[in-house]
């Protein structure tokens, strides 16, 4: 008898639909597993074989063939296990297949018959939902993740003998159903706060602008000045996830396999890759490709520190990302497509001994290390960043001031205000924010008063600035307004804008040697 069983396989952060067809026929036993799969997929007939006799069934002791449709597609991974047991349950007579029309199938199985969670729950929600389709059985530990679109049944299985007990009467082991909107308006506690950070007043205003405007931004400072403590402090800040921005975010989280016990990623991410990474863990890659850290970073904070340590490689592969918000793998048979839209932070240190341009210590670096210094700095990443700032340590005075009351809330309700002005103004565009805009918006939305418009022109003269570099200022300048509640860029806002670009490591190097 043939039965087939609709389940998906996870291509990037996207499910696609693969049908189970299983045969049995009389003959010598074997069980035969066609159609592309994996080492982790033929080990599933040892999986399904244990867990059908352990959950009381039986394995029909006959000529097994399945295929897994379509034939051309890769299958890897141990996801298809429910999807297969289900077919030759139903292959073998052993449960009615009706009740399965229209619901997808899918779970890791132990030798014991229970359901293990699978990665991608809410990517084959959401196939199910542009399908058409009335449900999907689901691991019941990744029931919640899956339900958050709503619009599909959402069936939870705890273990192959619930599963059998759903298709033969009905009976339902559980429903579950999740609001996204509900779950994301508990705010999330944080401890890390703005107010922790002693002095650095300037360091503060710019978190506040580039978490404003989403603009990137490098941190430069010696050692121990607080640049990555005050990194680390930007998610605090930052607007609380939209619900649409949630679910992109859960749904890369969950096809990596990061999602643990919660159904949702309530919080902007902040990723922070150590410098040693590959350009692969960076961005993503793999025979079947995973998403990299840029893609774990969507929709949050990409911290680079110690900017200057990461490979050329590395920082070459994040080009692509940061121009166009998105990661393109092309592997033989298809083209893999990861969000990430991220802000960028880095910081580093000016020279290698890291006191360059300190006002207390001189630097000790010789002339070759600092050529070499600027040459790796220099790199394609220092033109994309909007804002520079120089973090000198704080003085002792500062250190030894007693913490103020939490500073993070209030600067938090600004930026919101701030970006929901953006909001209002990009209702319609690709971009979410100022440091997203195109260089035709940056045209059109950006109008300057004349004195502004004069102080550009000066500042064309005196930085040389790239017609990227301009844009670059136009946009935080526009934050800048935007955070002043202005719809016209004034004078001040391009002399600031102006200032977060001047000081760049490059030029500090080169003055240096
Ligand atoms: N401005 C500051 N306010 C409070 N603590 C600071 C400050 N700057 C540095 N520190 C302390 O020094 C430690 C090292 O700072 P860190 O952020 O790692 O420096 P950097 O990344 O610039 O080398 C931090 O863990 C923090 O305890
Ligand atoms: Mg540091």
């Amino acid at each position: 008898m043939l039965a087939r069983v609709v389940t998906f396989a996870l291509v990037g952060v996207d499910a696609l639909p693969v049908t189970v067809e299983a045969d049995i026929h009389p003959g010598l036993p074997s069980f035969t597993i066609v159609g592309l799969p994996d080492a982790a997929v033929q080990e599933s007939r040892e999986r399904v074989r244990a867990a059908l006799v352990n959950s009381g069934f039986e394995f029909p002791l006959k000529r097994i063939t399945v295929n897994l449709a379509p034939a051309d597609m890769r299958k890897a991974g141990p996801g298809f296990d429910l999807a297969l047991a289900t077919a030759l349950l139903i292959a073998s007579g052993q449960v009615p297949g009706d009740v399965l029309a229209g619901y997808g199938v899918s779970g890791e199985l132990g030798l014991d018959g229970r359901v293990r969670k699978v990665r991608g729950a809410l990517a084959m929600a959401d196939a199910c939902r542009r399908m058409r389709s009335r449900g999907l059985l689901v691991p019941a530990a990744c029931a919640g993740e899956a339900s958050l679109l709503g619009d599909v049944d959402v069936v939870a299985v705890d273990s192959l003998g619930s599963l059998a007990a759903f298709l033969t009467s009905g009976e339902r082991p559980a429903t579950v159903s999740l609001d996204a909107a509900a779950l994301l308006a508990v705010e999330p506690e944080d401890d890390l706060d703005l107010a922790q950070i002693k002095g650095h007043h300037a360091l503060k205003r710019a978190l506040e602008v580039a978490a404003a405007g989403g603009h990137n931004l490098l941190m430069m400072g010696p050692p121990g000045s607080g640049k990555s403590m005050a990194a680390r402090r930007i998610p605090s800040i930052l607007p609380p996830l939209g619900v649409s921005e949630a679910l992109e975010v859960t749904r890369v989280h969950s096809a990596a396999g990061l999602l643990r016990t919660e159904p949702i990623v309530a919080r902007r991410p902040f990723r922070a890759p150590h410098h040693t990474i590959s350009s692969a863990g960076l961005v993503g890659g793999g025979s079947t490709p995973r998403p990299g850290e840029a893609t774990l970073a969507h929709n949050g904070v990409l911290f680079l520190d110690e900017l200057a340590e990461f490979s050329r490689p590395a920082l070459e592969a994040l080009r692509q990302p940061i121009e166009e918000g998105a990661i393109r793998i092309t592997r033989s048979q298809r083209t893999v497509a990861f969000p990430a839209r991220f802000m960028l932070v880095a910081a580093t240190n000016p020279c290698p001994c890291g006191h360059l341009g300190d006002i207390r210590r001189q630097c000790a670096c010789p002339t070759t290390a600092l050529r070499r210094y600027s040459t790796k700095l220099s790199g394609p990443l220092l033109d994309r960043i909007d804002m520079i700032v120089d973090v000198s340590s704080p003085s002792r005075e500062d250190l030894i001031a007693e913490a103020g009351p939490p500073e993070s809330p209030g600067v938090r309700s600004r930026v919101r205000e701030a970006r929901a002005r953006q909001h209002r103004r990009l209702a319609g565009s690709d971009a979410g924010c100022n440091g997203q805009l195109s260089p035709a918006e940056v045209r059109l939305l950006c109008p300057l008063e004349p004195s502004a418009r004069r102080a550009l022109y000066e500042a064309h003269e005196r930085l040389a600035l790239s017609v990227r570099g301009h844009d670059r200022v136009l946009r935080v300048a526009r934050t800048l307004a935007d955070l002043d509640g202005r719809d016209v860029i004034a004078r001040a806002d391009v002399a600031q804008a102006v200032a977060y670009r001047e000081t760049s490591p490059v030029d500090l190097l080169a003055a240096a040697v």
